[in-house]
């Protein structure tokens, strides 16, 4: 079975981060989203892999290809985000005639698909979908299902009243019938062709789409809020590997420390916590849930629950909670005349003080 995941798109709920990064190679525990995806494609069996590209294609081409993979891996252009379906429109020549497996380059799926995907092969079905249940269905496609049955009855892509709890994961399984669903539907009120229509057309003719609860935990990083909570939850399963040198520094719990990184002058580092490589971490405080990219400085601050991107560098940075800093920032207390915050931000940035 082939494999096509999704990597376009703006990414605009993410700015201004991703004015310069393609949101699915956004680091989570110091490894971009999109690497999850690949790898959960390959566990399940998958070595046949399309990825289709939009904005910023070439860091995402580059990304993927500065890695070994079990798997031959090719790229689909999307000149603009016209939507899922368009995606896979486009990708049909890659898909050919036989079931496959679509994921969303933005999800993270804690228990991986493989079951999912055997499931599927072995289904009489025109796709398989994988749902969960949320407090927030409006901003997903929601299903209406036949428990008994265990099929799904009706799909609508964020509805302002929702018939259920029920959301679509971003892991479809599906089959050429599909490329003939999406010819016949028409772009939504956002101007995109929705998957979750051609679906829905495909259950009104008639055919078949059974579904999947999901087991253990599900995230689509849309927003900044999403992708704390997902570097907590990968935070929580990584085991300690320590590559780097302490020096009078206490290190609690489990933590990653990569090549050539210092820990130093009466540091502490709390686990969860990852750290990358030649970083330098002194008389600071690396709290629990927090990811620091390669080559960053800490110096005499505290972070927590925080994602910080390569080549960053913090000092008497104060207490830093929650917050996702991008590559190559630099934050230093002001100790000149006048007091005051001094700010260099960019468009869509987001300070709390
Ligand atoms: O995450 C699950 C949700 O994903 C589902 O519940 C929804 O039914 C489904 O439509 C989708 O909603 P989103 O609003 O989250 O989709 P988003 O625009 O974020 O796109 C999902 C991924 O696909 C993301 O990695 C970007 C990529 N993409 C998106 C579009 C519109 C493309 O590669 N090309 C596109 O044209």
């Amino acid at each position: 079975m082939k494999g096509l995941i999704l990597s376009g798109g703006h990414g605009a709920r993410l700015r201004p981060i991703t004015y310069s990064q393609q949101k699915q190679l956004i680091p989570i525990a110091n490894k971009p989203i999109l690497f999850y995806c690949i790898e959960d494609l390959i566990n399940a069996g998958i070595h046949d892999i399309a990825i289709v590209v939009g904005p910023n294609k070439e860091q995402v081409i580059d990304t993927v290809r500065s890695a070994q993979w079990d798997a031959a891996i090719e790229f689909v252009h999307q000149d603009a985000p016209r939507g899922l379906a368009h995606a896979v429109k486009i990708a049909e020549k890659f898909l050919e005639d036989e079931k496959f497996i679509m994921y969303l380059g933005d999800n993270l799926l804690k228990g991986g698909i493989t079951g999912f995907v055997n499931d599927f092969i072995d289904a009489d079905v025109e796709s398989s979908l994988l749902l969960t249940r949320v407090e927030n269905p409006h901003q997903y496609g929601v299903a209406l299902v036949d428990e008994q049955k265990k099929v799904i009855v009706k799909l609508m892509e964020k509805p302002r009243n929702p018939p259920s709890n029920l959301s679509i994961v971003g892991i479809y399984g599906l089959t050429p019938s599909i490329f003939e669903a999406i010819e016949r539907i028409k772009p939504s009120w956002r101007g995109e062709l929705e998957i979750t229509d051609a679906l829905h057309w495909l259950i009104e003719k008639g055919y078949s789409i059974r579904y999947d609860l999901v087991e253990g935990w599900w995230k689509d990083t849309g927003k900044p809020e999403d992708l704390l909570e997902a570097n907590r939850l990968i935070l929580d399963g990584i085991c300690s590997e320590n590559k780097g040198c302490i020096e009078n520094s206490r290190i609690n719990g489990r933590i990653v420390i990569g090549d050539n990184t210092v820990i130093e002058e009466h540091s502490t580092i709390a686990g969860p916590a990852i750290i990358g490589d030649n970083c330098t971490i002194s008389s600071a405080y690396v709290g629990p849930f927090t990811s620091i990219g390669n080559n960053c400085r800490i110096i005499d601050t505290e972070v927590e629950n925080s994602i910080v991107l390569d080549g960053s560098d913090i000092v008497h940075g104060g207490k830093i909670i929650e917050s996702l800093i991008g590559k190559e920032v630099r934050i230093r207390k002001n100790n000149s005349l006048p007091k005051g915050k001094k700010l260099v931000v960019g468009d869509n940035s987001e300070i709390e003080l």
